[in-house]
This record gives C-alpha cells, sequence and structure tokens, in this order.
C-alpha cells in the first residue's frame, strides 16, 4: 500500500508539452483543451450555487483540480489538508487569479450541505470552490481531465491523490501528486502560472534555520501528520497529540494509527467516540507500514514531553 503512494509522490508531467517525448502514457494531454472539449455541464458549489464547468470555472482561468470524496478513508483528507495549506501560502492570490477546485466523485453522498461542512472542518478561503453535480457529468469532466481511473468512489484504491494544474486558455495542463509537501507545490503552481522565471522565492535560504538531521520518525510526522495534526498547538483538522502517547495504550494507538478506518468498522470505542467528535473528516488510513509506526510514536512521545518541558520552563520563569 505505502509504496505505490510513495512512488506517485513527486510524479510531475507536464502533460501538454511532454506528451509527444513522454509516448502514449499522458495522451490526453494533447487533447485537452480546444472548442468543445471541456463539457459545460452545471455543478452545484458547497454554496448551493449553480455553475457551468467550462464557462464558469474553466474559461481563461488558472486552476488547480483534484477529485475528493467526504467520506474516503484513504488519501483524500490528507489532500484537502495539503491543499488547505498551500491554499494559505498562496495568500490572495487565490480567488483572484488562481482558483481551487475540488469535485466529489460521490455526488449522491456529497451534497453541497456535506461539501460545505468538509471544507469548513479545513478551513477552507474564498477562491476554493468543492462542486458535485450529476454523477454522468462528473464522470465526462474526469474522463475529459484524463483522471477517469479516479471516478469510482466505491473502489478507493484506484483514487490516485493526483492534483491537476492547468490553463484553460493555453491548454496546458500538468498533474502533480497532491499529498506532496506544501511549499513544493506551492513553487510548481507558481512557476507553472507564472512562468518559470518571474517567480521569485517565497524564501531566502539566508533566512532558513540550519538543516538538523531529521529522523525517520519526524520526516513522516510532517509529511503526512502535520496537515491536520499539532503537538501541543490545539486541535487542528484533527485533534492535538499533545500526551496521546501516555494517554492511550501503546497497542492501540500502534493499530489506530495504521488503519484508523479498520478500527472504527470493528466498532471501537475509542474510535466512535473520536469519530464522532471530528465528524465531517476522518482519519485517514496512510497505509503505513509496522516499521513507519514504530518510527512515528516515539517522535510523538518525544516530542510531548519537549512541549510539557518547555511549558514548565516558561511557568517557572514567570513565578
Ligand atoms: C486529513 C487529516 C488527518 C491526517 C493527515 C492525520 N490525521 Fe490523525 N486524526 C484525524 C482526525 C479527524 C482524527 C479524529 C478521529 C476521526 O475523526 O477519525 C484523528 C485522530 C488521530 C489520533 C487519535 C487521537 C486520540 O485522542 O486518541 C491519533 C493518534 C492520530 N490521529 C495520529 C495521526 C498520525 C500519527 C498521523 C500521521 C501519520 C495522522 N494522524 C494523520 C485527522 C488526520
Amino acid at each position: 500500500m505505502r509504496a505505490p503512494l510513495r512512488s506517485r509522490i513527486g510524479f510531475a508531467v507536464l502533460l501538454a508539452t511532454a506528451a509527444a517525448m513522454l509516448g502514449p502514457a499522458p495522451a490526453i494531454a494533447a487533447a485537452l483543451g480546444g472548442p468543445g472539449y471541456f463539457p459545460n455541464v452545471p455543478l452545484t458549489t458547497q454554496d448551493g450555487r449553480v455553475v457551468h464547468f467550462y464557462d464558469d470555472l474553466l474559461k481563461d482561468k488558472a486552476v488547480v483540480i483534484n477529485l475528493i470524496y467526504t467520506h474516503c478513508s484513504g488519501s483524500c483528507p490528507l489532500e484537502t489538508a495539503k491543499l488547505s495549506q498551500v491554499q494559505r501560502l498562496l495568500g490572495d492570490r487565490v480567488g483572484k487569479d488562481i482558483f481551487f477546485y475540488s469535485i466529489s466523485i460521490d455526488p449522491a453522498h456529497d451534497t453541497p450541505k456535506v461539501l460545505k461542512a468538509y471544507a469548513a472542518k479545513f478551513q477552507v478561503q474564498p477562491g476554493w470552490l468543492f462542486l458535485t453535480g450529476k454523477k454522468e457529468d462528473i464522470k465526462l469532466i474526469s474522463k475529459q481531465l484524463g483522471l477517469s481511473s479516479l471516478t469510482d468512489a466505491s473502489s478507493p484504491d484506484g483514487h490516485l491523490p493526483a492534483l491537476l494544474i492547468g490553463k484553460e486558455a493555453t491548454g496546458e495542463w500538468m498533474r502533480n501528486s497532491a499529498v506532496d509537501n506544501p511549499r513544493f507545490l506551492v513553487t510548481t503552481i507558481l512557476h507553472f502560472f507564472d512562468g518559470y522565471q518571474s517567480t521569485k522565492p517565497l524564501q531566502s535560504y539566508a533566512d532558513m534555520a540550519p538543516l538538523h538531521n531529521v529522523g525517520k520518525g519526524e520526516y513522516l510526522f510532517k509529511t503526512d501528520c502535520t496537515a491536520c495534526h499539532t503537538i501541543g498547538k490545539g486541535d487542528r483538522v484533527g485533534p492535538d497529540l499533545l500526551n496521546v502517547t501516555s494517554l492511550r495504550d501503546r497497542t492501540w494507538l500502534a493499530r489506530y494509527v495504521a488503519a484508523p478506518d479498520r478500527v472504527l468498522a470493528a466498532g471501537d470505542p475509542i474510535a466512535r467516540k473520536l469519530f464522532a467528535r471530528y465528524k465531517s473528516v476522518r482519519m485517514p488510513n496512510l497505509g503505513l507500514s509496522t516499521e513507519e509506526v514504530d518510527a512515528i510514536l516515539p517522535y510523538m512521545e518525544q516530542q510531548s514531553r519537549a512541549v510539557t518541558n518547555s511549558a514548565q520552563k516558561g511557568s517557572l520563569s514567570t513565578q
């Protein structure tokens, strides 16, 4: 499970221009665009507004599109969490000259109301629409976007976390992994939309903190967990994980982090309680191996200790 997801990371193909070089795989690219190519079907936003796919969402716009479904127990919540970080990093450009669209592949379940609650959970800002519509229309859209193999919500394993970045006017489209590092995605998006010369780096290397040795647990936690969790900085999309390693039994924790969906499905009372509290988003099954879970838990424990120690020091110095 893990290996295929990881190998997708960093998968970025400049579809339109590289089609000729790359052979048959991105054949869809060459055809992306042109009169009548994108269906002008109606979709409904999370606010209940009806919009037309081509006229209102694509025409002359720079767009970032992914397919989601809100009850997904796989990678979709992580995609949305990372995209929400990307939106924050892009600032007010989203909604001004860059537009985000998350289209539900399970429109029967994902009504505008469900999508609105989901978007709120991820603190989605204006400029990012969550869309639902008729199943056949969404199938057609995903086919034309070259994402049709990803449209079956009943077989989530077929759902690649792909993020499509494109400009309808020029017919240029690029596919990225939607679960990549948000800073990398921001750089990619800005390079793609602003041209490869004009972007200023987001941050000067001179301002960056010195690199330290990042252990495996820290690396995994920062890549897969911080989009939704903090340790000691309060709830985000999911609960603050401060001291969770002492609060919960170790075996339970390892099982839960590895496969929260299965623990919940088995009727585990803690998982059910958490699920009831954090309603519209689920802790995703990230396909972590036992070895990876064994690296993450000690990191969480060590971070909790560091946070508690510095809080104690703080309260001593103010006494
Ligand atoms: C997309 C958001 C998201 C991501 C990514 C995510 N989680 Fe969660 N996590 C949640 C939510 C939401 C809950 C609350 C339970 C629920 O609703 O399913 C949760 C619950 C938990 C809990 C249970 C807390 C408790 O009180 O027992 C632990 C532990 C946890 N997550 C660890 C992790 C770790 C470790 C990672 C990274 C490998 C991770 N999570 C990635 C959203 C996320």
